[in-house]
């Protein structure tokens, strides 16, 4: 066992923890938590959500957060509570303007998810987030990591909020080296983070794991030396801390090809609303499988549009988690506003910057400003 500078178990099953390691590691338990909290108190991050009572605050910022840096967070916290303040306000606002608020964020389906959530909340609780980390976890878009994140922070319920910090934090103090992702292992993760919750402070205990995982105990090389944890640390014993915690290999993302006319006639441009998962509800150009070079038939063979290209078509490119987009824009002309057979509509400039337009098609719209040569007149850069 290597326990506080004790012998190295690096070679040891981690999932065979004794009897004695755990009673150990259980003693230590609220030594661990006084030393995170006496450096929360010193080195907590501010951050607007914080301090603030109020459950709803605590339920956006952790839906903003999950997979989004803090800093890139900030603003768009500050936006999304002044235009919907209370639950009911989120409740009542229709989907496209809660998709509006979380534009360039990305993960679309948190908001979509919030706010049915939200509806959910005012039809069953009265427009008051329940406290008890099982109602919560019954809520739309609320999963154990949130509703644990929610009670502990917003009403001071003991209960851990596992997300991937906590998971690199635990892996490297308890020495686990085993993948993080089997489900025997991540099952025993949550029983460690669960007997470290202090009564005492549990939402500025969590929040200082997230913040010790975000600054400190960083993935790749962590910062040893700064961090409060390193005597209660197997993984800083062992010196191995910067291969924790085992993750399974990433498959690599998946490239698509598109062709994305960007079809101007007069001052307006031809958008769809996309219905796949993926983007589901955000304005989009179309975007055909089909090389540039036959995009203007398909068009007229499907639509009846009579396009004529207005330059020559450019590469843009977007990066989601597991998809890559790589795009070719076709700036297209066309005289006539013919209604569209499909999910298609033509788009004023002047309303394309309120309708909720992703990165990627914001990206494309760059490309087509230029290739149209009116990177002035056109909407691209306002959105
Ligand atoms: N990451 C997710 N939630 C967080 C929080 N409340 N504070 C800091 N980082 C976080």
């Amino acid at each position: 066992m290597c326990y506080n500078n004790l012998n190295c178990r690096k070679s040891l099953p981690a999932l065979s923890l004794s009897m004695e390691r755990i009673s150990l590691l259980m003693e230590k338990a609220s030594e661990i938590a006084a030393s995170l909290l006496s450096w929360y108190d010193r080195c907590a991050r501010s951050m607007p959500w914080r301090g603030i009572n109020n459950p709803y605050y605590t339920w956006v910022s952790e839906a903003m957060l999950q997979q989004t840096r803090v800093e890139t967070v900030l603003f768009y916290y500050d936006r999304f509570i002044a235009r919907f303040p209370a639950i009911s306000d989120l409740a009542a606002a229709d989907e496209s303007d809660v998709l509006k608020m979380w534009e360039g964020l990305g993960y679309y389906s948190r908001a979509r998810n919030l706010h049915r959530g939200a509806r959910q909340v005012m039809e069953e609780y009265e427009g008051i987030l329940p406290r008890n980390p099982d109602l919560l976890r019954k809520i739309h878009g609320i999963g154990p990591y949130t509703a644990g994140a929610i009670a502990s922070i917003a009403y001071q319920v003991p209960v851990p909020a596992v997300d991937g910090n906590v998971i690199r934090v635990l892996s490297r103090l308890y020495g686990i080296r085993e993948s993080v992702q089997q489900p025997s292992v991540r099952k025993n993760l949550d029983l460690l983070a669960a007997g470290l919750v202090p009564l005492d402070r549990p939402g500025d205990y969590n929040q200082a794991v997230m913040d010790l995982g975000a600054t400190v105990c960083v993935s790749g090389t962590p910062d040893c030396g700064r961090c409060p944890l390193s005597s209660f640390c197997d993984a800083f014993a062992c010196g191995d801390a910067s291969d924790l915690p085992v993750l399974p290999k990433s498959k690599p993302p998946k490239t698509e090809y598109w062709t994305v006319p960007v079809i101007r006639c007069r001052e307006s441009l031809l958008l769809r609303l996309r219905k796949e998962t993926l983007l589901q509800g955000l304005w989009c150009f179309p975007m055909l499988s089909c090389q540039a070079e036959e995009a203007t038939t398909y068009l007229e063979k499907k639509t009846g549009l009579v396009c004529h290209p207005s330059g020559s078509a450019a590469p843009a490119r977007h990066v989601f988690t597991h998809r890559i987009w790589e795009m070719t824009v076709l700036p297209l002309l066309t005289e006539d506003q013919l209604p569209m057979p499909g999910e298609e509509r033509w788009i004023p400039y002047r309303e394309l910057s309120s309708l909720a337009f992703p990165t990627a098609m914001n990206k494309a719209l760059l490309v087509a400003a230029q290739l149209f040569g009116v990177e002035k007149s056109f909407p691209a850069g306002k959105l």
